[in-house]
């Protein structure tokens, strides 16, 4: 059996930091393939048990350099826009370094040390430290993680089958989302909640969902989304938190894990409002400053792509 990451499916941690990166022209993949040998190696494959838990995703061009399991289906982001003009733009990189843990700072120095390791092979797009905010509050206030699968159910939502291309992998969504709060904070309580489509207190869903609430285009259901009459389909498994600059921009970093990538394809085409359905509440305060698809190997294929 493959087994997922350690990283992706154990309790979050406080702190994390994202680190995306492309090959320059000419690059070495054996120092590449060093290098992440070498981070796996400073932040130990256990879990919570250690001191950073550390997930490395390829994004399409630089998987099929390192291995043939290649999953199904596996498609760059394409980047998206809504009929009204609405733009979630694609950044896609090859490789995402994805740390968390209780200590900021052994994030910090496990991808410095990496980056510094593929430095001329390598260049950093971009990079976001995030943190865990109160109870899991989005920086709206409002909870996030509520229709999580519960734990015992994550790895079967989250991750590839035995017997599958790609088995023990998982598809991923990561995304900087910058968020208005003037904007969301000037709106009245009833309101926010619809763009949302549960309560802020305690995150209970509304009886009535209006058609631009977040769950009528994310809560993927057998029948009419966010019906709970039938069952859910398509499910995944979030791992958001958000972030604040130093120049005020704040927002969500989305981070989204899933068995296929055509669910995660079909949430963002909701959302934009590109299937003839009302556009995404939320995209009326929040817009991506980035966006990117990657897979996140199997432990056990990890381990052969880079030995
Ligand atoms: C600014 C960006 C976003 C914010 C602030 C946000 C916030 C939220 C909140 C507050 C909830 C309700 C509570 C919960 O279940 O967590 C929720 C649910 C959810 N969101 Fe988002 N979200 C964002 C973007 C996205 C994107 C891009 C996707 C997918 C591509 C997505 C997928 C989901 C799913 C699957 C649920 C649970 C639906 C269910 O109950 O089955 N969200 N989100």
């Amino acid at each position: 059996m493959a087994n997922p990451q350690p990283a992706i499916l154990t309790n979050l941690t406080k702190y994390q930091w994202y680190t995306h990166l492309s090959r320059v022209e000419g690059a070495d993949l054996g120092i590449i393939k060093a290098a992440l040998r070498q981070l796996r190696e400073d932040c130990g494959p256990m879990g919570v048990t250690q001191a950073v838990n550390a997930c490395v995703l390829f994004g399409p061009t630089l998987l099929a350099d390192l291995t043939d399991d290649i999953p199904d289906d596996f498609q760059k982001y394409p980047g998206y826009e809504s009929p009204d003009g609405k733009i979630a733009k694609g950044t896609q990189e090859e490789l995402l370094i994805w740390l968390h843990s209780e200590d900021k700072d052994l994030c910090w120095e496990a991808q410095f040390k990496f980056r510094n390791a593929v430095a001329g092979h390598m260049t950093v797009a971009r990079e976001t430290p995030t943190f865990i905010y109160r109870n899991s509050l989005d920086l709206t206030g409002f909870i996030d993680g509520t229709g999580n699968p519960a734990p015992e159910d994550q790895h079967d939502r989250g991750i590839v089958a035995d017997g599958e291309p790609g088995a023990g992998g998982s598809f991923c969504i990561a995304q900087r989302w910058v968020h208005d709060l003037k904007y969301f904070n000037g709106l009245s309580l009833e309101d926010q909640e619809n763009v949302f489509g549960r309560t802020k207190d305690d995150s209970t869903k509304l009886a009535v969902q209006v058609p631009t609430s977040h769950l009528s285009h994310v809560e993927l259901r057998e029948g009419t989304t966010a019906d709970e009459s039938t069952p859910k389909r398509g499910e995944m498994v979030r791992r958001s938190t958000p972030y604040a600059f130093h120049d005020g921009t704040v927002g969500l970093y989305f981070m989204g894990f899933s068995k296929t990538q055509a669910v995660l394809r079909e949430r963002m085409e909701a959302m934009y409002g590109m299937s003839g359905n009302a556009r995404d509440a939320i995209t009326d305060y929040s817009t991506p400053a980035s966006g990117s698809y990657y897979f996140a190997p199997s432990a056990e294929t990890l381990d052969a792509a880079l030995a």
